[in-house]
Parts: structure tokens; sequence; C-alpha cells
């Protein structure tokens, strides 16, 4: 049994990770967990918003399965995320979109993999007021996290055997600091002549990915416009509730959906769980359990294709239990040959 550490979260956190939880039992996952209440409630009512011993369980298991965090907009603390990416240098985050026939969208051949920085650009969140009607807010570039990065995607492309990486950028306009992730991209391309490599304007991109994303491929780009575009890809393939992610480092991995607390549907028991177990998936994956990571996307799948037990988010009226006994019951038909 492998221990990990598990976030519950704020507003439809808990809902979705004891669901999870539910369905990684139900699965026979060979896990052991940890598990810690964090975020802005557990601020609230004891007065840390990651308990210490939240901090050493992950310390120690160096494998976290987290949900959504409220962050105060504007003022109060800095976003936890932000934080436990840069405490254990989780510097790749990884957010693939791929379509679900199921899924009613415009797309329905949708198979996109944004390679986000994840530790610098302007989330370093280094601001400062310069007067009363101006404030600097810094961008950080470097050599060392953005070669990492790139590094990451072209590697997966050949292990995966993708066909292309894109560099986003905003090179025309800041041409020090993307410039220098574009100059990088450039170079590092020439190690990988079998792959096709090109890149592209941010706002170019986002124009582009809505008229036809089957033209992208894997897409790496820094920390803000990997944020913004990975939530244009879950549009495409039928919103936050499908986009799963990982967060690696070189010695810790964190697994979380994309989407955040969703607060306008908190305790209702109708959100959807689909990223975060998705993003289980992949932790399963990254620790080679992946008999049993391919026994929940099958069971998944099955059930988004039958489309009898839909959240509303997916246009269905299922809640939350409904969907979770739905994938559930998909176990027990899920034969050795599936396998
Ligand atoms: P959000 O992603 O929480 O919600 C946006 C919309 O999508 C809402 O209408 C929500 O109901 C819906 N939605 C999101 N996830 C869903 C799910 N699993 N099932 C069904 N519907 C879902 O974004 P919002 O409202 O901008 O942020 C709320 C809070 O979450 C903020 O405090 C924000 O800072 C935080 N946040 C946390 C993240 C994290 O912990 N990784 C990521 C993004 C936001």
């Amino acid at each position: 049994m492998k221990k990990i550490t598990v976030f519950r979260g704020d507003g439809i956190g808990p809902e979705i990770t004891d669901t999870v939880l539910d369905i990684l039992n139900a699965a026979g996952a060979p896990l052991e967990y940890e598990i810690f209440n964090v975020g802005q409630k557990e601020y609230e009512e004891h007065g840390a918003l990651i308990p210490a011993d939240a901090y050493a369980s992950f310390d120690q298991t160096k494998v976290l399965l987290k949900s959504p965090i409220t962050t105060p907009i504007g003022k109060g603390f800095r976003s936890l995320n932000v934080t436990l990416r840069n405490r254990y240098d989780l510097y790749a985050n990884i957010r693939p979109a791929k379509s679900n026939t199921a899924v009613k969208t415009m797309f329905h051949d949708v198979d996109l993999v944004t390679f986000r920085e994840n530790t610098e650009d302007l989330y370093v969140g280094i601001e400062e007021q310069i007067d009363e009607d101006t404030v600097h807010a810094i961008k950080i570039i470097t050599r060392k996290a953005s070669t990492r990065i790139i590094r990451d995607a072209f590697e997966y492309a050949r292990a995966h055997g993708r066909k292309k990486v894109t560099c986003v950028h905003k090179a025309n306009i800041l041409k020090m600091s993307d410039g220098m992730f574009l100059d990088i991209f450039n170079n590092m391309k020439l190690e990988y002549p079998e792959i096709e490599s090109d890149s592209i304007i941010v706002d170019n991109v986002c124009m582009k990915l809505v008229m036809d994303p089957t033209q992208f491929d894997i897409l790496v780009m820094p920390n803000l416009y990997g944020d913004i575009v990975s939530d244009l890809t879950s549009g495409l393939i039928g919103g936050l509730g499908l986009l799963p992610s990982s967060n690696l480092g070189t010695d810790y991995a964190m697994f979380e959906a994309v989407h955040g607390s969703a607060p306008d549907i908190a305790g209702m028991g109708i959100a959807n769980p689909t990223a975060l177990l998705w993003s289980a998936c992949m932790m399963l994956e990254y620790l080679k359990e992946f008999d049993c990571a391919k026994k929940i996307r099958t069971a998944v799948d099955e059930v988004l294709k039958e489309a009898v037990y839909l959240t509303p988010d997916l246009g269905g009226t299922a809640t939350t239990k409904e969907y979770k006994d739905a994938i559930i019951a998909h176990f027990n038909t899920f034969t050795a040959s599936d396998k």
C-alpha cells in the first residue's frame, strides 16, 4: 500500500474529495490516505491555512491529492496553491484536455496537453505601490525554470508519441522575458527533430483554439498564459468539471482539478467530481498503478457515454452521489479482458 496525503479544501472540495476517495476504494486502489482539512475554513476555525501536520504528511508521502481552496480576491492571504507549488518546487503543471464523445460541445476530437510553468512569471506575487494611482507587478522569467518546463514538454511528446509542441508567448511585446522563453524553445527543438514544433503569440492561439483545436497538440508556456489558455481548453471539452492536472517537481507531486471551490454550488450535492477523479487517475499512473487508473477511466467513459447520470454542469440532473454510484456499479461489469 502506498501512503498519500489528501487535502479536502473549501467549497465543493470536501464533497468531491470524499466522492473520489469512495471511488478509489471501490476500485481497489492500493492506497492509504492521510486526510486533512485545509484552506479558508480551516484558517477561520483553527488559525492555520495548512496545519503543520498536513505539511509534515506531504513532506513524508511526497504525493498529494488536493481539492480546491478559496482564495480571497484583491486582499487577504496569498494563494495556497501558489504557496504549495513554490514550497515543493512543483514546476510543471500539466493539464490534458481530451474530448469525451458523450459531452456535447462544438468539437469531438480535442486532444491537447498544456504544459504551464508553475513557479514564476507574475505569480511570484511581487507588487509595489508606486504612488496612490500606480502599482507595479513584477514578472519574473528565468532560464532555469523555462528550460525545465520546455524540456518536460518535449520529453512528454517523445514518450507519448505526440506529434507537435507549440510554444505560446508574447515575445513581440515582452522581448526580454518571453523573448528568452522563446529563444530557449527554439534552441531546444533542434534536439527533437522527429517532433514538429512551432510558436505562436498568446492572443492568436486563443483565437485559433476556438476555431479549430485539432491544429494543436502539446502547448508549452509561461505561468499566466498557461492558467488562462488551459481554462479555455476546458471549455472546448465541456467545462471546468472535466479538466484534471498534475503539478510535478523533482521530488514531489500534487494532483488537483483545475477548477476552483465553486462556492455557488457548494453543499448542494451536484458538483461534478470528474476533474478531481481524473487527477486521481493521473496520480495512479504516476504511482505506476496503471490497471487501477484504467479501470476508473473506463467506468467514467461508460457513464458519460450512457449520459443517464450526468451532473448539471454537463446538462444532466444527477447528483454527485448518483454519478458516483453509477461509476462504482460499472466496476462490477469490468472484466479481466478489459484490462
Ligand atoms: P470556479 O472554478 O470555482 O467556478 C467557476 C464556475 O464553474 C462556477 O459556476 C462553478 O459552479 C463551476 N464549476 C467549477 N467546478 C465545478 C465542478 N466540479 N462541478 C460543477 N461546476 C463547477 O472559479 P471561481 O468561482 O472563479 O473561483 C472560486 C474560488 O476558487 C476562488 O476563491 C478562487 O480563488 C478559487 N480557485 C481555486 C483553485 C484551486 O484551489 N486550485 C483554482 C481556481 C480558483
